[in-house]
């Protein structure tokens, strides 16, 4: 039988329909139609496949499913070989000025004269990969092999959707283009997420993963992982007739061809320029959605890559230049808990020193009692330990094989049954500091000691998280002061800081060296040194008028982080509102929801909590910034909107709305008899009575309604002039060269400006200094406008610097 024309139409219609709808998708990363329709077009086709196996063709998209899995992979001749590069093994920016020296020198161009053109690109960590597409359609698929032969991997790489089954425009007619296949870090976690919840085994990295899932042999499996795909060269050409003269002009064409080219690539002016692109991707790389393991510099005109040529089968043309390794394999000496400031129990493995990610790691954390259960990290392991950019370095894997064993008892040279030498870890049932139970409430992965204050490791970490440098900023209160001012009890509250006297220090720390065994330099000298206590106490008195934002930060509401804390000073002004505020109150403020909300109000619910505060206000403490509150308060305290908040069962913002023409204020609600209210639903009503019958909630309205009348008495008579930035969004990236981010931010602050964390279509302009990294490419991308320091202060209205 032969297929009718219309339906081979309708066969190359829909492969050409889902090529794009693919591309825009998993390349472009903009879809242009739902997934729903996706997946209709793709079932069409697969169906008028299935019904005329010969329209199927090898640049169907239905072939990204994956097929019959194979015996074993054909070997596949490399007709040019696949060569690795030479590895700069200095990771300092050195490194890329030795390479730069090394092409001048073969080059003979000498030390002087013109820098050469470099293309710059990120060293991908995954699997290499040859993808040969003869008139546009890939027909095949090679892993790297030795060099010389691969192996055949097509209808895995057809499971891949990033990469292109059919080339865009005008291809040549035979093109082999090089690339990496890896994993971004978001999917493999997912991944792993979903191997657990099925009980299987958690993969160790996004570059194993990646590997096994391309050398698999059944290719539905194949396609059940998240691989990505970047294009960085090529193979074996023929016939192209418009052959770029440089390999940046390559990557265009490729990208041109609907390849992944990885936008990370830069065009460099000879050393410098490198060492430049070094420095940016390093700061850059903790942010990236993969793992990269360097750069790779190549030199970018291609005449001059043929005179380079290659020596031992490494170009002489092209570089990886290293980053300092993220993972590093080391072994658990012990696994300790630490109890935080809010008695959360943190299990940390404590690691033989491993160098990594640019420094000595000897702690990870293990985050919690089920993370470490789901690595079943032991003693004696030899574990895998990440550190990426900044973040706290963390346990990722156990290396299973070198797990220290021992023999079973009754075991012996013809039965040798072995047994792991150290027990699967528990947490302890007490806090290992103070002995207090430890609790794991239903249905929470954080244990918590149940001593609050009572334990002393609390008390440490709440004076540390208060004398914070983002809180109030106590300038030489060490970690070590904070434990003995604790441990020999000179400090209980953090109001006793501001108490403290010289003596006070001079003693402590001459009981602390008595308890250590210390004999301090200076009394073998026969003086005391006490510059450091006089700085101690200087430094706390300097922080006695902080701004309200920090004083309140620094109280270690949960919940409460520093934005939230400058939203509560921004409203209140004023902490003595901030204090008695019901939660409602809160809870109609930006980005205030009923959990924030519910902990801050249950905070100052607490008389501790209120006799400490008092304590530090009579210990002279007193923010510098008190102030009326904001006129905004006016549109907040509506009394609808009051009532929207108060999580009533029914009670709409339409009902809300009804509900406060019918009784206008809390207190007209609090003393309302609802049976008599008319003109709401039954349903509303019976909530509303339920609500109203619960112990507290008539007296918190009536609070609320105190509070109101007080915080509408206290706004000033007229709206304050807006500042220029009024409602602008601004985020602020790299170091600008006279003001830190701090001061950046009170600027446009004062201005009516909001800083935000993070670029999107909303931003109004990107302030960027040295090192500016992803929020700056990203701005670019978005076509956000971008500001150094100076146009910021013109922006502000002040004169250039
Ligand atoms: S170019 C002849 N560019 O690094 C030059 N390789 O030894 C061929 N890699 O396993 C390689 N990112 O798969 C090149 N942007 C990049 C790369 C890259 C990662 C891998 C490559 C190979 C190794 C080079």
């Amino acid at each position: 039988m032969t297929v009718s024309d219309p339906i081979t139409a309708r066969a190359a219609e829909l492969r050409a329909l889902l090529h794009r709808y693919g591309h825009e998708y998993y390349v472009l990363d903009a879809p242009t139609v739902p997934d729903a329709e996706y997946d209709r077009l793709f079932r069409e086709l697969e169906a008028l496949e299935a019904a005329h196996p010969e329209l199927k063709t090898v640049d169907s998209p239905t072939l990204r499913v994956g097929g019959k899995p194979l015996p074993q992979f054909q070997p596949v001749q490399h007709a040019v070989p696949m060569l690795s590069i030479r590895t700069e093994t200095d990771v300092t920016a050195a490194g890329a000025l030795a390479f730069d020296a090394s092409v001048r020198k073969e080059l003979a161009l000498g030390d002087a004269g013109a820098p050469v053109q470099y293309i710059a690109e990120l060293k991908f960590d995954g699997l290499a990969i040859s993808l040969r597409y003869e008139q546009g359609v890939l027909i095949r698929a090679a892993t790297r092999g030795d060099g010389v032969t691969g192996e055949d991997v097509t209808q895995n790489i057809r499971t891949i959707r990033q990469i292109p089954l059919r080339l865009h425009g005008e291809a040549p007619p035979l093109l082999e283009v090089r690339g990496e296949v890896y994993m971004r870090r978001d999917d493999f976690d997912a991944m792993n997420e979903k191997q657990l919840a099925a009980g299987n085994k958690a993969f160790v990295n996004p570059r194993n993963a990646a590997a096994g899932a391309v050398r698999q042999l059944d290719s539905t499996i194949t396609a059940t992982r998240p691989l990505s795909f970047f294009a960085y060269g090529v193979g074996e050409l023929a016939g192209w007739i418009s052959e770029p003269q440089t390999h940046s002009g390559l990557l265009d064409a490729l990208d041109g061809f609907g390849l992944p080219v990885c936008a990370e690539r830069a065009q460099a002016q000879g050393g410098a320029g490198l060492v430049t692109f070094h420095d940016r991707v390093a700061g850059l790389r903790a942010d990236l959605p993969f793992d990269i393991d360097g750069v790779v510099y190549k030199v970018d005109a291609l005449a001059l890559q043929r005179e380079l040529g290659f020596r031992s089968r490494e170009p002489r043309w092209a570089v990886a230049h290293k980053f300092p390794a993220q993972e590093a394999l080391t072994t658990v000496e012990a696994i300790d808990v630490q109890v935080g400031r809010t008695g959360a129990i943190t299990p940390v493995a404590r690691l033989a020193p491993v160098f990594v990610g640019g420094v000595t790691v000897t702690n990870a954390t293990l985050h919690n009692e089920d993370e470490v259960r789901r690595k079943d990290v032991r003693v004696g392991d030899t574990v895998i330990v990440r550190r990426a950019g900044d973040v706290i370095p963390e346990v990722v894997g156990v290396v299973l094989e070198r797990r220290p064993m021992v023999a079973e008892p009754g075991a012996d040279l013809f039965s040798p049954a072995q047994r792991p030498q150290y027990a699967p870890f528990a947490l302890p049932a007490a806090c290992p500091v103070c002995g207090s139970h430890v609790v794991r409430e239903e249905g929470e992965t954080i244990a918590r000691c149940s001593g609050g204050l009572f334990c002393s490791a609390q008390r440490k970490e709440a004076i540390r998280h208060f004398a914070g440098r983002r809180m109030m900023d106590i300038e030489g209160l060490g970690e070590r002061y904070i434990d003995n001012l604790v441990e020999l009890e000179y400090v209980h509250g953090v109001a006793d800081l501001y108490r403290l006297t010289l003596d006070d220090l001079l003693e402590m720390k001459r009981r602390a060296d008595e308890r250590d065994g210390v004999v301090a330099e200076t009394v073998k000298v026969g003086q005391i040194a006490s510059k450091w206590a006089e700085n101690l106490i200087e430094g706390i008195a300097a922080s006695k008028r902080p701004l309200l934002a920090r004083l309140l930060f620094a109280l270690g509401i949960r919940h409460v982080g520093e934005s939230t804390a400058k939203t509560l000073a921004d409203w209140f002004g004023d902490l003595a509102l901030i204090r008695k505020a019901p939660a409602p109150l809160l809870r109609v403020l930006p980005d205030v929801g009923a959990t924030v909300a519910d902990s801050i109000a249950d905070f100052f619910a607490e008389p501790k909590n209120q006799q400490a505060l008092d304590a530090l206000l009579a210990a002279g403490v007193e923010p510098a910034d008190t102030h009326a509150p904001s006129t905004g308060w006016r549109e907040k305290l509506d009394v609808a909107e009051l009532y929207a908040v108060l999580g009533i069962a029914k009670l709409t913002p339409l009902r809300s709305r009804q509900l406060a023409e019918l009784l206008p204020t809390p207190a007209a609600l609090a003393a309302a008899d609802i049976a008599g209210l008319n003109g709401l639903p039954a349903d509303v009503l019976a909530s509303l009575q339920a609500w109203l019958a619960v112990d507290g909630h008539r007296g918190m309205l009536n609070e609320l309604d105190a509070q109101r009348i007080a915080l509408l008495a206290s706004l000033p008579a007229q709206a304050e002039v807006a500042g220029v930035l009024a409602g602008k969004t601004l985020v602020l990236t790299g170091t600008l060269p006279t003001l830190s981010r701090d001061e950046a931010q009170a600027l446009i602050e004062a201005a009516g400006g909001k800083v935000s964390g993070s670029v999107s279509k909303k931003t109004d302009y990107v302030v960027a200094g040295e090192a500016a990294g992803s929020k700056l490419v990203k701005a670019e991308s978005l076509g956000v406008a971008v500001l150094d320091e100076a146009g910021l202060r013109a922006l502000l209205g002040e004169v250039e610097v």
